[in-house]
């Protein structure tokens, strides 16, 4: 129990903290889906610095992996007339919000920052609408990586990790006969997306995926090397073990994580589980582009959007939360935890490890060299109504037993056109 004086010192000391900053205290409620021990980690940073500012953290965490569930409660809040104030929200999907005329402008608190001189140009423009910032980015997560356990690579007499599709594929029996899962996967549509788009990327190279999974070019989208990337793609079943229907992507990291799966194709969020579990890059675990992706950088920024609301104090907690996203603080901490890149490239990497070192060189020379491409798993590369047709048709065609890979291509163009 606390006496009376020190509630009395407590509440002074509060108050005066207030009032030396001038400001108001309000209070942000945040949708966000980061519910994963690394992420759990992440978010958490950005709740305390919110907090030492003298506002309140409504948290709403929506469990559920790539965000699906996340943005099903956001609409019918939306819908509802209660958007929470602040929500996970990125790519294109930013611009229907905004369009839609939820979204607040933040050009004040982005001007007084200099976000324009701080952020990469292809980062900023996901975050304007109509030349107004009405997002804030919080990092820069590579899509197309592969981790390995090496150890287990070791005992499957497995020299290296893949550096092509047909390698890995190749490998596989090898890894199987020692007692492994060649490849650890949980059987959900974005995860599915997700290693789709890196055979897009291996097999096609970026400026095919560019023109399929960015353009949605109706050649691209049916014809040869796409039928060509699903047959790979298709290949890849096999490597995965029976009960992968459901898993969540960080149940599929701890496999690789303890030694029963050799390998995961997963954004570096995995990382986050890694480090999470005390796991050291180059030793207790490996990470390079996924197969044939060397050279390419798939791109998936996270970013917070602000609601409209009225009270003068939660207006200020979110002017605040945005501020604080961008300061050097909370980029390192918050990545370092998440397995992500700073969003910033002009802040010190010397605390990140390998990994996260390799990724901001390749985020910065394929920006300059081209290679940088969006994340069609991701909601970086088409609007949502696309996104989920791609989904639904690589999915189907993944567990289907008797989908042909030219059939799976035919039907992909339809569903793309279909949901333009
Ligand atoms: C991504 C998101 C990441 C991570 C991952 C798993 O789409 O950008 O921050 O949360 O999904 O949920």
């Amino acid at each position: 129990m606390l006496t009376t004086f020190a509630k009395r010192t407590i509440l002074a000391t509060a108050i005066s903290g207030l009032l030396s900053t001038g400001a108001l205290a309000g209070s942000v409620e945040v949708l966000h889906y980061w519910t994963s021990g690394g992420e759990a980690k992440s978010a958490a940073v950005l709740k305390d610095l919110l907090e030492k500012e003298g506002h309140e953290w409504k948290d709403f965490a929506v469990a559920g992996g790539g965000g699906e569930s996340a943005m099903t409660v956001l609409k019918s809040r939306a819908v509802s007339g209660n958007p929470p104030s602040a929500a996970q929200i990125k790519g294109p999907d930013i611009q229907e919000w905004a369009d839609l005329g939820f979204l607040t402008e933040l050009d004040q608190v982005a001007g007084n920052n200099n976000w324009d001189q701080q952020l990469p140009q292809v980062v900023a423009n996901v975050m304007k609408y109509d030349g107004h910032y009405v997002a804030v980015p919080v990092n820069v997560h590579r899509v197309n990586w592969i981790w390995a356990n090496p150890e287990v690579l070791k005992q499957a007499g497995v020299d290296e990790v893949p550096s092509s599709w047909e390698e890995l594929i190749a490998v596989a029996p090898k890894i199987k006969a020692a007692g492994f899962i060649p490849l650890a996967h949980g059987g959900q549509a974005w995860q599915d997306a997700t290693l789709f788009e890196a055979v897009v990327l291996g097999v096609g190279g970026a400026d095919f995926y560019q023109k399929a999974m960015v353009e949605t070019d109706a050649d691209a989208l049916s014809g040869d090397t796409m039928v060509k990337v699903l047959d790979t793609f298709k290949r890849l079943r096999p490597l995965i073990d029976d009960d992968a229907a459901g898993r969540e992507w960080n149940i599929a990291t701890a496999m690789v994580i303890n030694g029963k799966a050799a390998m995961q194709v997963m954004g570096d969020w995995a990382k986050g589980e890694f480090t999470a579990a005390g796991k050291i890059p180059g030793k207790d675990y490996v990470c390079a582009p996924a197969p044939g992706t060397q050279n390419t950088f798939t791109f998936n920024v996270d970013s917070f959007a602000m609601f409209e609301v009225s009270d003068a104090g939660d207006k200020q907690a979110q002017a605040d939360l945005a501020r604080l996203i961008l300061e050097p603080t909370f980029q390192e901490a918050f990545n370092l935890n998440k397995g992500s890149i700073p969003v910033r490239t002009d802040l010190p990497m010397d605390k990140f490890d390998s990994c996260a070192k390799m990724s901001m060189n390749d985020f910065i020379s394929t920006s300059k060299q081209g290679g940088l491409v969006p994340s069609m798993a991701h909601g970086m590369a088409v609007p949502s109504a696309v996104q989920g047709a791609i989904y639904d048709t690589v999915t189907n065609f993944f567990n289907s037993d008797d989908m042909t890979p030219e059939q799976a291509a035919e039907k992909l163009a339809k569903a793309v056109r279909a949901a333009i």
